[in-house]
């Protein structure tokens, strides 16, 4: 009698014919090749959504059930038809949670008025701060699942998601608790499976700007953030980001913020140095901040402070293009041998865009960053922004399974077929 053939590996969901497995490996693979470890003819075994085995294509057909379409033996094949597949895009700055639109600063900027103008005369964040204090949060939810839904068509699998335009305790809460709940509502309506469910981290920004009720006693507002908003929304945001600019808040005001979240256990996050040198790139330096976001104006002597302390840099092109201004010089940070990742920003104001896709573009065409680098800047130094590296943002065993599923005959067609979705879809297991 033979002895049965049993998996040496246990899988649940084998994903075959894949033409290329992009993995961004942070370490060596067998038979992978180049800067991003790529796999021609590959396969990718997964247990219980963790990634338990790749590989070619041939040595899978031995190891796992390989002649099926569907469900046998327990395992689910899943055939790519040749795609390529990378992991799923990290997006680790958005403003996703708010009501209303910003068209019309938009077109008066084309007419010459700046962002920081608009800014210091109560629009911009002020005028989203306004429709998301009135809509219901019925309202912000829909439009939170539309936008989110875009993303997934882009290849986003996970997103971090800010809060920052209720600037009340009342209204900040009710965002972060919609945020949290973006899982479980996918969860439950959407998809019962919890199938290419997007993972969402959230992030607490009541130091976006100074509401209006509080513009002549600023002070009492950042009490307010310190000794009421931060310590009842612990376990509700992994992050605490603040806005450390001209505008918005004083390196003194944010190193009071952060420096208290820190103590509560939240993770740091800045918007650094995105208008003027504001001393927020040294500020998280100082603090272990994980990452610090924008940049535009950050010296040298910043950026060593940064790759010493281990902030990685998170550039955001999308505003650039808003905002026609100079795009981060990427090279400069590499060359300092930071982290560099790339992110939306998604938000009404400066970023208007939900397409990861976007940003490696512009990486490439504006920031002089090679596809190698802006694809690792959109998952696996994404993932780092997001303290997830351990869990998510390259293809190798022990991570999740959160992938990007490209209809391209190349990677190397990405950020070069431009101006159209390349993304087929995504595949997550929880
Ligand atoms: O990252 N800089 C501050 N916050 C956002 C813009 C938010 C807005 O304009 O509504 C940003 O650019
Ligand atoms: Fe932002």
């Amino acid at each position: 009698m033979q002895d049965e053939v049993q998996p040496i590996v246990q899988a649940n969901l084998v994903i075959r014919n894949i033409k290329q497995l992009v993995t961004v490996a942070q370490q060596p693979i067998a038979g992978a090749s180049g800067p991003l470890q790529v796999i021609a003819n590959a396969a990718v075994a997964v247990h219980n959504g963790g990634i338990v085995w790749i590989g070619t294509d041939d040595d899978a057909g031995p190891l796992f059930q390989h002649d099926t379409a569907a469900a046998q033996d327990g395992i689910t094949i899943v055939d790519a038809q040749g795609a390529v597949v990378t992991p799923g895009l990290v997006d680790s700055h958005t403003h996703l949670v708010f009501a209303g639109d910003r068209a019309e600063e938009f077109h008066l900027r084309r007419s010459g008025v700046s962002y920081a103008e608009l800014l210091a005369q109560g629009r911009g964040i002020l005028s989203t701060v306004t429709a998301t204090r009135q809509a219901s949060t019925q309202q912000l939810m829909e439009l939170a699942t539309a936008r989110l839904e875009s993303m997934r068509k882009h290849g986003t699998t996970t997103v971090e998601v800010k809060t920052g335009y209720g600037l009340d305790t009342v209204t900040e809460e009710a965002c972060l608790r919609l945020i949290n709940s973006l899982n479980a509502l996918e969860e439950s309506a959407r998809y019962k499976q919890q199938l290419n469910q997007l993972r969402v981290v959230p992030t607490f920004l009541g130091a976006h700007t100074v509401p209006p009720e509080y513009r002549d006693r600023r002070d009492a507002y950042v009490d307010l953030i310190v000794e009421e908003m931060l310590p009842s929304f612990v376990g509700l945001a992994r992050f605490c980001d603040v806005f450390c600019e001209r505008e918005a808040f004083t390196l003194e005001e944010s190193r009071r913020v952060l420096t208290r979240a820190k103590e509560l256990g939240y993770l740091l996050k800045l918007h650094a140095n995105q208008l003027s040198p504001s001393g927020g790139a040294k500020l998280a330096a100082e603090l272990g901040a994980v990452s610090a976001d924008h940049l535009d104006h950050a010296s040298d002597a910043d950026l060593d402070a940064m790759r010493d302390a281990g902030v990685v840099a998170t550039l955001l092109p999308g505003c650039s293009y808003t905002l026609r201004s100079p795009y981060p010089a990427a090279r400069r940070f590499l060359d300092h041998g930071l982290p560099v990742a790339l992110a939306t920003d998604f938000n009404p104001g400066t970023s208007y865009c939900e397409n990861m896709q976007m940003m490696i573009g512009l990486a490439m065409s504006h920031m002089d960053m090679t596809l190698e680098e802006a694809l690792a800047a959109a998952t696996i130094n994404a993932a780092r922004a997001l303290a997830l590296q351990d869990v998510i943002g390259s293809i190798e065993v022990d991570k999740r399974c959160e992938l990007a599923f490209w209809s391209l005959s190349d990677y190397r067609e990405i950020g070069y077929h431009f101006g159209v979705n390349l993304v087929e879809s995504v595949l997550v297991r929880r």
